[in-house]
């Protein structure tokens, strides 16, 4: 123990003095060189400076007070001097750090390669989604959403396909089961298109409305090279005063370009669905050979690409008797609906409509 390293002085001469001090200095010297790592240094400060069974403390008791006292000064001068000798050791110590050794044990290798986290991206659905949406979005249209299970009501009646009517046919609606009891109307269903938020958004706002609906529908289609059961549109829908066909057609032209690039050319087939009258297939000039003839567009020039028309005033009465402003002889719209998949297959060259929803990483990372 600290009793034994700390002899008890006999003589309090000059020289003994000088030799007990060079002792423990020495023995402060061995201590501090060894120190290595902070618990060392620690365990050194209280050796040495402990406040009760430190060894300084221990000197002052055996030496310093024992002193007779002609020699309290020069034990009290010596004294000083190896406390501050013993603070030094410390605080360079300290500075020092651990050794090279306890280093090495420690050290990380920078030069070995990461953990590199896969940064996501946009799907390219998503994507062609809301490049469509904003296209319409930087013309006044807001965005609107609807639900995918629908009434019989919303996806059909109110569309003005009258139950019974064949072109629910086109459709190949999947239907939700046991629902027979309830009226046709009220009967769910997986919606085939969008355009069932057309009467949604007009029963909830009166004109005029500028609106613009991305979502998912669900068709009873077997899936093949451009086919899938599920597939997203967007659809749009203008009413207001005086709206006209040619109001449609700059619109749709505008928006092909913003799409497919300022080149390309727009015309308009007549067509039929049971919302709109008159009703229009619009073709694009082929975005492939630029509108001479090649495989793609099936040596036409021609690509069709979405379907539009004028809304049928049989929708806006149905909107009307919620909305009473959507009276077909004050007010006139146009609707268009889109295939986003479809957009998105000829905007990045894709073949086979299943590669959207592999989950393939070497396809999906062409698109980050
Ligand atoms: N709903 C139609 C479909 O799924 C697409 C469509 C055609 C929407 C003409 C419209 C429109 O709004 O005016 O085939």
């Amino acid at each position: 123990m600290m009793n034994e390293e700390i002899p008890n002085l006999t003589a309090f001469d000059q020289a003994a003095l000088d030799q007990a001090f060079a002792a423990v200095e020495h023995q402060a010297r061995n201590d501090a060189a060894a120190l290595d790592n902070v618990e060392a240094l620690e365990a050194f400060r209280l050796r040495w400076l402990g406040r009760k069974q430190g060894l300084l403390n221990e000197i002052s008791s055996r030496w310093l007070k024992a002193a007779p006292s002609e020699a309290k000064k020069p034990v009290g001068e010596r004294f000083k001097i190896l406390k501050e000798l013993v603070e030094r050791l410390l605080d360079e110590s300290s500075g020092t750090g651990p050794s090279d050794a306890a280093l090495a044990a420690e050290a990380i290798d920078i030069t070995l390669p990461g953990t590199r986290r896969l940064t996501g991206a946009e799907h390219p659905i998503t994507r062609t989604l809301n490049e469509i949406t904003s296209v319409f979005a930087a013309l006044g249209y807001s965005v609107g959403v609807g639900p995918e299970v629908e009434t019989d009501f919303y996806n059909f009646e109110s569309m003005n396909f009258p139950p019974g009517h064949p072109a629910r046919d086109t459709q190949d609606t999947l239907v939700i089961s046991n629902q027979d009891r309830r009226p046709l109307r009220d009967r769910l269903l997986l919606r085939t298109h969008t355009s069932p938020v057309q009467m949604r958004t007009m029963e909830t706002q009166p004109p005029p409305v500028r609106i613009i609906i991305p979502g998912k529908v669900h068709r009873n289609d077997a899936q093949d090279a451009t086919h899938s059961p599920i597939f997203h549109q967007v659809e749009g829908l203008c009413v207001d005063t005086n709206i006209t066909f040619s109001d449609l057609k700059g619109t749709l032209d505008h928006a092909m370009k913003a799409l497919f690039g300022s080149a390309v050319k727009t015309r308009f087939f007549p067509s039929f669905f049971p919302f709109t009258e008159p009703s229009a297939d619009v073709q694009i000039s082929c975005i492939f050979c630029g509108g001479k003839g090649c495989r793609k567009c099936k040596d036409s020039g021609w690509i069709e690409l979405l379907g539009c028309g004028m809304v049928d005033p049989a929708v806006f009465r149905f909107a009307a008797e919620k909305q009473p402003a959507y009276d077909p002889k004050k007010i006139s719209g146009f609707a268009f609906g889109m295939g986003v998949e479809r957009i998105a297959m000829m905007k990045y060259g894709i073949s086979e409509i299943g590669q959207f929803y592999a989950g393939d990483m070497r396809f999906l990372s062409q698109f980050s």
